[in-house]
């Protein structure tokens, strides 16, 4: 099996740790660490041989991947980091990894993993996405999440018809708004992983039917070209809600897309206090905190709760906690403002 690992990502509601330059793929939490991009690099490698394995990023990341990979203790071929010349989402990359792979050794099963997420590692994961294979003559694979809230930042997937394993998709939902995320947990929905599985040839007969433009600008012979072209869109929107050919698996495992700062309070282990503070800190009568500082300066917490902190070299961030989706906003301020 083949593998593709997209790691292009900036992974915006993480600023200030996630800069343009560092991305939250790239990022060492303290309490494991490793990156993601390293965890998600070992656990491909229970699937595929290093040298069946794809990296989709751009050239600013190319040697972060590369560091990274060499401080795991592996060699890794160069020729399989791809470098997309500007960022298009998620469709595009899948697809150039798919048509690399194509032309170098023909048709193959193609799993796609991203780089964000933490996981419970472990046998089953890779058990449950071995098994996927069974359905890839008919079916493009996701792997299902029981949901445990009403997260917008998700997509959605109605199992239907019961399958060899696994389940006929009914509708696939990318980012719903609040009120349907809550109608779609009430009726059993799961959340899309955001990890897939298919067998060459029939993605390609997807993005064929559901997304000409993508097809299409993929014929140009020069990279630049194609993505000069190519529309902006992601395989969720692009093909997952459109195709009638999905499946999923439900995957009962811990897994957290690591996006915000809420998302990582939620994960971490907290204090007795409930709070996570990293770093040198004096705390009093302070609950439920997620606080972050820069090289060893000392915090101190006088009867705050629910406060998220992020304390950088050059940036301070300060918000309530179930807010942090909106950093993101920051971010694109910033951007506005040049
Ligand atoms: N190479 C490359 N190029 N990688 C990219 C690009 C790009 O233009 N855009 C995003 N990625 C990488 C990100 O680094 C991440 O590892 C992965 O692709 C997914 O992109 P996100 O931008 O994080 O997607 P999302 O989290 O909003 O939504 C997806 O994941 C959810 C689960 O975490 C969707 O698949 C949802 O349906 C899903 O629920
Ligand atoms: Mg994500």
């Amino acid at each position: 099996m083949k593998s593709i690992i997209l790691a292009g990502g900036v992974g915006s509601r993480l600023f200030p740790l996630s800069r343009e330059y560092y991305p939250k793929q790239f990022i060492k939490f303290k309490a494991f660490e490793k990156s993601l991009f390293q965890l998600t690099f070992e656990r491909t490698l229970k699937l595929s041989n290093i040298k069946d394995i794809y990296i989709i990023t751009n050239e600013k990341h190319k040697f972060l991947v590369l560091g990274q990979i060499e401080e795991l203790g592996y060699n890794f071929n160069e020729d399989n980091i791809l470098i997309e010349p500007i960022g298009k989402n998620t469709l595009p990359a899948i697809y150039y990894g798919v048509k690399v792979i194509k032309e170098r050794d023909g048709e193959d099963t193609v799993a796609v993993f991203p780089s964000d997420h933490l996981i419970e590692d472990g046998a089953k994961f890779t058990k449950t996405v071995k098994e996927g294979v069974k359905l890839t003559n008919n079916y493009l694979i996701t792997f299902g999440i029981k949901p445990n809230k009403p997260h917008t930042g998700y997509g959605y997937i109605k199992p239907g018809e019961k399958l060899d394993v696994g389940y006929k998709v009914e509708e696939f939902k990318e980012k719903p708004d609040f009120e349907t995320a809550k109608k779609y947990i009430k009726n059993g929905y799961l959340w899309n992983s955001g990890m897939f599985l298919f067998r060459t040839d029939i993605f390609e007969e997807e993005v064929r039917k559901h997304c000409p433009e993508v097809y299409e600008a993929f014929k140009e012979e020069d990279i630049n070209e194609v993505y000069k072209k190519v529309p902006d869109i992601s395989i969720d929107y692009g093909i997952m809600e459109k195709t009638d050919r999905v499946a999923v698996i439900p995957l009962n495992i811990k897994w957290s897309d690591l996006g915000s700062f809420d998302a990582i309070y939620d994960v971490f282990d907290k204090d007795e206090n409930g709070n996570i503070i990293y770093g040198e800190n004096v705390v009093l009568n302070s609950k439920n905190n997620l606080i972050y500082t820069h090289s060893g300066k000392l915090a101190s917490l006088i009867g705050v709760k629910d406060l998220i902190v992020v304390d950088t070299k050059d940036t301070l961030l300060i918000c309530n906690k179930g807010d942090s989706q909106k950093v993101k906003d920051v971010v694109k301020n910033l951007k506005e403002k040049g």
